[in-house]
């Protein structure tokens, strides 16, 4: 154990068992349903004022930005492992799983431009292969049994009307470029769970090249274990009949879903995005909340919640694991992406003190399981 440790473990202890009659735990309160994990600042290991929160809740961890390709390798054969290294025995001496995240972004302004590049030219396909096979090599055998899941693929599914993302990746080599990924991770780390995570997933023209991307990947026998729902909500517009559609889907081509970056936004940025981005001056001095967020709101919001995890309950044989984007709403990317804005989307508020959305979640994790709903296996 770090040291150090102990004390912040007690006051843990000692905040979350204040009500003995009543798990004040996620990791406790979920009984088996599937992990519960957050996506927490690379540089954890170095802030002991997290450590309490996080270590009483969450039972799996996954770093913001460390292990990412560009962090990583900003350029070709120039590794950087100082921070993930740290991480991964920050996490491994307390218990905690680790999720790998991510082998390939799928996206060309998220992949270090090195990668696609040969000198002057484009590199070819056979170069980008060879590089992605030094990375994933190199990245994953490097944690070899020490990470629980990676992310293999990022983000590859297109928002338009084509079937992949027009990327670098795409580009040179269609959709051999997941397949090969998907065989140097398992290659890599045999052990570790491979997932796909995409945002978006759940609604309907998404969902069909979701479908497509699973069929086609174990077709051609890509060891590819599990597809990650990124879960990045807003209030009052939760897909939820979308959600459990996608869910009905997997489950029927048994395979398993992970939700891995859930939470919900309550200034909604859907509109961001909208007519051209014509909102986007308008929306960029919205900033309703900076004073605290009204209790009809966080109401609003837990019941929300509720609702998210009743759905996830009745789908835990396909569920693997749940984890929230960020500790406690100061730590949300929500606060500055796409404008900034104090944003409250999490299950804790900013001094690390459940919201009426901790309660909702933990009251749903703890009912009385209802194996009607589940299929005969
Ligand atoms: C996406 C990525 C994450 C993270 C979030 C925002 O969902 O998968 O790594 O960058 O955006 O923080």
């Amino acid at each position: 154990m770090f040291p150090g440790l102990l004390l912040p473990l007690l006051i843990a202890h000692a905040a979350f068992c204040a009500e003995p009659s009543v798990s004040r735990s996620l990791r406790a309160a979920n009984s088996g349903l599937f992990t519960i994990g957050v996506g927490i600042h690379d540089r954890i290991p170095e802030r002991p004022a997290d450590w309490p929160l996080l270590i009483a809740q969450f039972s799996s961890i996954t770093p913001e930005n460390c292990l990412k390709p560009d962090p990583v390798q900003i350029a070709e054969a120039k590794f950087n492992f100082t921070r993930s290294d740290a991480f991964i025995d920050f996490a491994n001496s307390n218990g905690l799983q680790v999720i790998g995240h991510c082998l390939v972004w799928a996206k060309d302004d998220r992949t270090p431009p090195w990668f696609f590049r040969d000198g002057t030219n484009t590199a070819s396909r056979n170069l980008l292969l060879a590089r992605m096979k030094t990375h994933i090599d190199t990245v994953a055998g490097r944690y070899r049994g020490r990470i629980a899941m990676w992310d293999v693929v990022n983000e590859a599914l297109d928002d338009g009307t084509n079937f992949l993302r027009p990327s670098g990746w795409s580009l040179a080599c269609g959709e051999d470029f997941i397949v090969r990924a998907f065989e140097l991770a398992h290659a890599a780390d045999p052990g570790a769970l491979l997932i796909y995570n995409d945002y978006n997933n759940e609604l309907p023209a998404k969902r069909a090249k979701l479908i497509r991307l699973v069929r086609s990947l174990r077709e051609r026998n890509a060891p590819v274990h599990a597809i990650g729902l990124q879960g990045h909500y807003e209030i009052d517009r939760l897909p939820l009949a979308e959600i459990e559609a996608t869910l009905g889907a997997m489950r029927e081509l048994r395979m398993k879903v992970v939700v891995s970056e859930l939470d919900i936004d309550v200034v909604p940025r859907g509109k961001w995005w909208a007519d051209g981005g014509k909102h986007r001056a308008e929306l960029a001095k919205l900033d309703p909340y900076r004073d605290g967020c009204p209790p009809e709101i966080l109401r609003r919001q837990a019941d929300q919640y509720a609702q998210l995890f009743r759905l996830f309950r009745k789908y835990s044989d396909v569920i693997a694991r749940v984890s929230f984007w960020n500790l406690h709403d100061g730590q949300s990317w929500l606060n500055t992406f796409p404008w900034r804005r104090v944003n409250h989307p999490l299950l804790f508020d900013r001094e690390g003190k459940p919201k009426p959305a901790f309660h909702a979640v933990i009251a749903e994790l703890q009912k009385p399981s209802d194996q009607a709903q589940r299929p005969a296996n």
